[in-house]
């Protein structure tokens, strides 16, 4: 799949045009024996070829950036899935990344009112970059904000008016064993989390406490092993009802929900 993906990419076209393809030439060769060597030394694919696909969307992603998962789409649809019967919610994407779930919801709920906050200053060029690039398209502009998800300070003017409350933050504990590809290409800020995964996120259930409304939504992705850390961190805090959590498609722990008690 990498491979192929790669050689369409140094052909300049769509994976399916491979099939037709009789002849590859001499300089598309030539780039394409450069990219296999670079993914071969374990360079993410989606650096090689500059994009990473997300649910209806194709994000820019490189160094500095963390590259969103497809795992992370499931967490998007159940924003969408709370919000649809809103005419004109806000929901707040703390370490956005790339943009990924802030840019997916404005473009498939447009009456939404979205911000994305980032705190690593290399990330948040991407998450502008394309933020810059759907709104050119005719999403509706997503707010970037620079900040850190666990601030007191942070977006105070929303304190108790926001509708839903999303975050994939780093959750990885400090120490574990990751992919080469993660290692040495994800920023640390994006995965590191402490010595349980769950540093940063205390920070975010205070900021997400604080930002919601009675009755708001709050939705935090975490790693395989935190399918009951996490769910138990939320109960243990107090004022959440409804706390649950959900599988992905390949049937691991993969988010927690709940909702702000009135
Ligand atoms: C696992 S990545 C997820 C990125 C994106 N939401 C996605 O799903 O692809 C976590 C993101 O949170 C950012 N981050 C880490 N700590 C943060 C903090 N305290 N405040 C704001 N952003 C933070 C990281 O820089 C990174 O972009």
């Amino acid at each position: 799949m990498d491979a192929e993906l790669l050689l369409a990419h140094a052909l300049a076209v769509p994976r399916a045009r491979l099939l037709t393809l009789d002849e590859v030439p001499a300089d598309a060769a030539g780039r394409f024996a450069g990219l296999l060597d670079q993914r071969a030394s374990r360079v993410p694919l989606q650096h090689l070829t500059g994009i990473a696909p997300f649910r209806h969307l194709e994000l820019a992603v490189g160094p500095g950036v963390f590259v969103p998962r497809p795992e992370t789409e499931q967490i998007a649809g159940w924003v969408l899935e709370r919000i649809a019967g809103l005419t004109a919610p806000t929901v707040v994407d703390l370490g956005t990344g790339s943009g990924a779930i802030a840019l997916s919801v404005a473009h498939e709920h447009p009456g939404a009112r979205v911000l994305a906050v980032e705190r690593d200053t290399a990330a948040i060029e991407w998450t502008r970059l394309n933020a810059g690039t759907r709104a050119a398209a005719g999403d509706t502009p997503v707010e970037v904000l620079a900040g850190d998800m666990t601030d007191p300070a942070l977006l105070t003017e929303l304190d108790g008016a926001v509708d839903l409350v999303v975050s994939n933050p780093p959750y990885v504990p400090d120490g574990a064993r990751v992919p080469r590809e993660v290692a040495d290409h994800d920023p640390p800020l994006a995965l590191w989390g402490g010595p349980d995964g769950l540093d940063v996120v205390r920070g975010l259930l205070r900021t997400a406490a604080r930002l919601l409304t009675a009755g708001g939504a709050l939705g935090i992705e975490h790693a395989d092993q935190q399918g009951e850390a996490l769910p138990a961190l939320v109960r243990g805090v107090g004022g959440w009802e409804d706390v649950a959590d959900h599988l992905d498609l390949a049937g691991r722990p993969r988010f927690t929900t709940a909702r702000r008690a009135g």
